[in-house]
């Protein structure tokens, strides 16, 4: 089972499907992809469905939870095999994934339903961030969703915002997407992608 021969357009309310939208673009069997932020799995389940049977995931988290709640979605969707779960920082992206990707998400904050507490971080998302540039296909994106409204969201926006902004553009397309109609502070996505 392939995600793409079923594809429907979501309703685009926020970022995060939008970086869906973007994931079935650029994602195919036999395609590689990280999910840096697995938290309660839904991402994780896409990018498994849309790399297909000869593709894989690795998913990555801090929170035994947000690893156990992956691991359950994707047994019940019975896509286990595809994906590699990963309980440990993303920050150690490099030292887990030595192949090249076509796509690294990041869906910044907290788990929904979980520890609020419990966050991405400035320094080790710009760690990871870094490091997802090194395995990227070409072609391939790095999607972010940013959450500058929750507390330390400002912070970690503003990593974020200084690491795209300072990217060489003959080497890489930097896009921030967010909405017009929605309050200061309202979460969007950045895309980074490498030049073919
Ligand atoms: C907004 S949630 C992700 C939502 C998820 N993609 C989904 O589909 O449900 C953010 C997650 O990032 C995780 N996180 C925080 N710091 C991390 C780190 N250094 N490495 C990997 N995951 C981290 C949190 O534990 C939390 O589960």
């Amino acid at each position: 089972m392939n995600e793409t021969d079923n594809f429907t357009i979501p309703a685009l309310r926020g970022p995060v499907p939008l970086s869906h939208l973007f994931l079935h673009c650029f994602l195919r069997d036999g395609h590689r992809a990280v999910d840096a932020t697995c938290g309660n799995g839904h991402d994780t389940l896409l990018l498994a469905g849309l790399v297909g049977d000869h593709g894989h995931v690795w998913g990555f988290d801090i929170q035994q939870q947000a690893i156990a709640e992956t691991a359950r979605r994707l047994a019940e969707a019975e896509l286990s095999d595809r994906v590699t779960l990963l309980h440990s920082g993303h920050e150690e992206l490099a030292q887990h994934v030595a192949v090249q990707v076509q796509v690294v998400l990041f869906n910044l904050g907290y788990r929904p339903g979980g520890d609020r507490t419990v966050i991405t971080r400035p320094e080790t998302t710009g760690s990871a961030l870094e490091q997802s540039l090194g395995l990227l296909a070409a072609g391939g994106i790095v999607l972010v969703t940013v959450y500058p409204g929750h507390s330390g969201g400002e912070d970690e926006q503003s990593t974020v915002e200084k690491w795209a902004s300072g990217l060489d553009p003959r080497s890489w397309h930097c896009w921030r997407m967010g909405q017009t109609n929605v309050a200061p502070g309202a979460p969007y996505l950045l895309l980074v992608q490498k030049v073919s």
